[in-house]
């Protein structure tokens, strides 16, 4: 298995990346794609990024840190694309995998195993602040796209100093921080702007916190689930009290 930067980040994103796979099992289909998007968190920002990727029919697109694939999974459903998923924990692969029957790979995104300019489009949502080597996985990213191609990020972006504890193993970067980090790995951003995290549909809130409440109830007395709502508490307050903004770019590889 790949390693991440903290236990607590491998609680988070692989032990409840499986199950999330099991309550979405439990509780049915139309749950999966809200509780597969743990990171991307609304649906207003999908789009806001899917408008601008420049999608065709027959685009090849690539999520890297894919999670448990939920957006993958919209952008097949609303665009008519078959991503691959690019995603070093094991359980949230396999939940993509079986889930939705994305075509996902066991990968640290500085470390792709895909070939140079094999990409036409990429998403990398909220990804690069649970990794310290952000510059690895841009360039990365940037080698396995095509000249022209867009990527879509969203970063959670820290300003200023955190006025309370950053979640284990996250490096929140600022935005100037992040603008240097994608022109140096040979991108120019294209347009941006802040997500709101809280403009998904009703249904597709509802069907994110019955998943939630389902792996409390079946997990919730279990260490790693104890250390990965702290993990995400620590994220929701900082978003809360503005110190972390989600901050949404598109980016042309050049
Ligand atoms: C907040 S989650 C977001 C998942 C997904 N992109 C989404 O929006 O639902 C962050 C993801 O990044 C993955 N990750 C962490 N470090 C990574 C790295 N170095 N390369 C690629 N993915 C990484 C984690 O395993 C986790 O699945």
């Amino acid at each position: 298995m790949s390693e991440l930067a903290s236990e607590a980040m491998e609680a988070e994103f692989d032990t409840v990346a499986g199950w999330t796979e099991e309550a979405v099992r439990a509780l049915g289909p139309d749950h999966a794609v809200p509780a597969g998007c743990r990171g991307s968190g609304s649906e207003g920002a999908l789009r806001w990024l899917a408008d601008r990727l420049e999608l065709r029919p027959g685009s090849r697109v690539l999520d890297a840190g894919a999670g448990v694939g939920g957006p993958a999974a919209w952008l097949a459903a609303e665009r008519g694309i078959r991503p691959v998923c690019a995603e070093p924990m094991v359980a949230a692969v396999r939940a993509s995998r079986r889930l939705f029957g994305l075509r996902s790979v066991v990968a640290m995104g500085q470390q792709l195993p895909l070939a140079d300019a094999s990409f036409d489009a990429a998403v990398c949502l909220g990804v690069l602040d649970t990794t310290p080597d952000k510059a690895g996985a841009l360039a990365e990213l940037r080698r396995v796209l095509t000249h022209g191609a867009r990527l879509g990020l969203l970063v959670f972006v820290a300003d200023g100093p955190l006025p309370s504890a950053a979640p284990e193993g996250n490096e929140f970067p600022s935005e100037a921080e992040t603008r240097d980090l994608l022109a140096a790995a040979g991108f120019e951003v294209a347009g941006s702007a802040e997500a709101d995290l809280s403009d998904s549909p009703p249904e597709w809130t509802r069907a994110a916190d019955a998943v939630d409440a389902e792996v409390a109830r079946r997990h919730g007395e279990d260490p790693a689930f104890r250390q990965a709502e702290e993990n995400s508490g620590r994220v929701g307050r900082l978003l809360s009290d503005g110190a972390l903004r989600p901050w949404l770019a598109v980016a042309t590889a050049c």
